[in-house]
């Protein structure tokens, strides 16, 4: 595995440009250090954050109908999995489809290093037949280097309501990656959180324990720690928000004071006036009709939306055409 994409430089140079930006914004990506990757899972286990348990549902009640289409195929194929985390949701298709004797190999890509790793190692230990071979990259450097690409079919797995993590154009530019980096009849299954009931989805991004807000807080910490710098945590506020029209979810730091962050690596200080805000994640909440448009737009066909009992959360099945 490499660590390119966490080295010194890339990490510092997206801090110096998010904090030198107007209004000042830090890349969510940064939150999955070995730390935050502990706090994401804490996280997925909060009574609030219902998207973990919903896409469970969906994965472990129509899993048969889900695989169906490319097992239709009867032949081996590779199953490549953007944003793969702990693996807790992917292991009810892989020990699925390890049951049922599918010839296929399983390309995880993270952007973390470490979750990588436990990945690996859980998975020798539980499904030992599987051939896994690990990609450490972002989703778009890896769909432009295809490592995983032999001619076989593919199924390309972005759950986790993980390209929420896009603003809308930038959701339209990782569909035109996941294009140019699939052949026709390549399928892909994108998890999207629905919108629903404000209350419940502002709720899973401000839980009564302060996990989220921990999680938030942690990019701080990283900088403190990685780059030298002195960020007081406590005169900074975790305030998430949620617009309904949008359907976006954002995060913010806010300063509580006027004061002054000196960043050692940079070699600079900056500068935040009081209640200035440091934006740092969104999390889009879809519309059915907003992902068929983003499908059809993005050059793939819908297969099927397979949506949990209460439709808070969907897995939709695409074929690029
Ligand atoms: C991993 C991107 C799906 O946006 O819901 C959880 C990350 N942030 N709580 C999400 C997250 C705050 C999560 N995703």
């Amino acid at each position: 595995m490499n660590a390119k994409n966490t080295d010194f430089g890339t990490f510092a140079q997206d801090v110096m440009l998010g904090l030198n930006s107007t209004p000042k914004t830090l890349p969510s990506k940064y939150f999955y250090d070995a730390k935050g990757d502990k706090l994401f899972q804490q996280i997925m286990a909060l009574p609030e954050y219902y998207l973990t348990r919903k896409e469970y549902e969906i994965l472990e009640s129509q899993h048969e109908q889900i695989l169906a289409k490319i097992l239709a195929l009867g032949e081996p194929f590779n199953l490549v999995e953007l944003g793969a985390g702990d693996g807790f949701k992917t292991k009810i298709l892989l020990r699925y489809l390890v049951k049922e004797k599918v010839e296929f190999n399983y390309f995880p890509v993270d952007f973390s290093g470490s979750v990588l790793e436990e990945l690996q190692q859980s998975l020798a230990s539980e499904l030992p037949e599987l051939s896994v071979s690990p990609i450490q990259d972002t989703y778009r450097e890896s769909l432009k280097k295809q490592e995983w690409e032999d001619g076989k079919p593919n199924l390309i797995l972005f759950l986790g309501a993980n390209l929420g993590n896009f603003g809308v154009k930038e959701a339209k530019n990782v569909i035109d990656h996941l294009r140019v980096g699939t052949k026709r009849g390549d399928m892909v299954l994108l998890g999207f959180d629905l919108k629903k009931h404000p209350q419940t989805i502002l709720n899973a991004y401000n839980d009564k324990q302060g996990i989220t807000r921990e999680f938030n807080m942690n990019l701080l910490d990283r900088i403190n720690r990685e780059l030298d710098a002195d960020f007081d945590r406590d005169s900074f506020m975790h305030w998430p928000t949620y617009n309904p029209v949008s359907g976006e979810c954002r995060s913010y730091l806010v300063s509580l004071k006027p004061q002054q962050v000196t960043i050692g690596a940079l070699n600079q200080n900056f500068e935040f006036e009081a209640f200035e805000s440091i934006f740092t994640e969104i999390s889009k909440k879809y519309s059915l009709t907003e992902i068929g448009s983003l499908a059809s737009s993005g050059g793939f066909h819908v297969e099927e939306n397979f949506l949990d009992s209460e439709e808070y959360f969907a897995d939709v099945l695409w074929e690029r055409v």
